[in-house]
């Protein structure tokens, strides 16, 4: 797959996403990940990108022409049709039924806002799926970028080691009915630390009663501390708030 982030700081993307699964997949081939800098494509000669807002107030907001033109410039670096996301406090709740359908998409293209947010005519104009990591706000869309590259990433076949399976995490577990579940707790030696025990199923060997016992504490733990998840589905995903940009080959999660 191919990353794009469009963003004023590319050099927020480097330490972050060189190390752990990020950076091993991109070691191994399995990711290709590119920050740029909008400012590139800035037409002013002091490299600006924003301007004071129509109607006054605080901040200041990201002017169209640099973005779009970065967009649609760094489109044309690849063949493949991307998948543009915005990164935005008023977007989609991000949940793992969209990271899935993410994860499937050839090409994705994050543009990451910043100051006061972003002209909304570039928003029209580009007509992104708007996606929010959850109901608060961060200072720039770096970070929440990054979250959605880490989360897509680790779903790439072979991105994470073999002692590793997403589908083995919360909200990829899913029980009967398909509904989400969080995972169940784990362990590891020693065997006693602070007084504190294991629980004796795990230690004893029998494969049957640790799946069973396993799959008791996901649907106690779903139940005691995320019931919502038992009320309302996480598989559905909203329908895509704008065509996305491969033509419609993007295929939806099934709900
Ligand atoms: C300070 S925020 C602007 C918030 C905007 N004035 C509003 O209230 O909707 C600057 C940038 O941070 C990013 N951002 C902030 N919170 C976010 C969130 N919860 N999810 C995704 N991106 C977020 C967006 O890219 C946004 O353009």
């Amino acid at each position: 797959m191919r990353i794009d982030v469009l963003t004023l700081f590319p050099g927020m993307f480097e330490p972050i996403l060189g190390e752990s699964i990020p950076g091993r997949a991109a070691a191994a081939g399995i990711l290709e990940l590119h920050a740029h800098d909008i400012r590139a494509w800035s037409q002013d000669k002091h490299r600006k990108v924003d301007d004071r807002p129509f109607g006054g107030g605080p901040g200041m907001v990201m002017m169209c022409q640099p973005l779009v033109d970065a967009v649609e410039a760094v489109e044309r670096m690849d063949p493949r049709a991307a998948c543009r996301v915005l990164l935005t406090p008023q977007g989609e709740r991000l949940a793992q039924p969209r990271v899935e359908w993410l994860s499937r998409q050839p090409r994705l293209l994050m543009v990451a806002g910043h100051y006061e947010g972003i002209d909304e005519r570039a928003i029209e104009e580009l007509a992104p799926l708007e996606v929010s990591v959850g109901d608060f706000i961060v200072s720039g869309g770096e970070i929440p970028a990054m979250m959605l590259v880490d989360a897509v990433t680790r779903l790439l076949p072979g991105a994470l080691g073999h002692e590793q399976s997403a589908a083995e995490d919360s909200f990829s577990r899913r029980d009967e009915e398909g509904r989400s579940l969080l995972d169940c707790p784990h362990y590891t030696r020693p065997r006693e630390w602070r007084g504190r025990g294991v629980p004796e199923v795990l230690i004893g060997g029998d494969h049957a009663a640790i799946a069973r016992w396993r799959h008791d504490r996901m649907l106690e733990r779903t139940q005691q501390r995320r019931p919502d998840l038992r009320q309302r589905p996480l598989g559905g995903i909203p329908r895509p708030m704008s065509q996305t940009a491969d033509g419609g080959q993007a295929q939806d999660a099934p709900g």
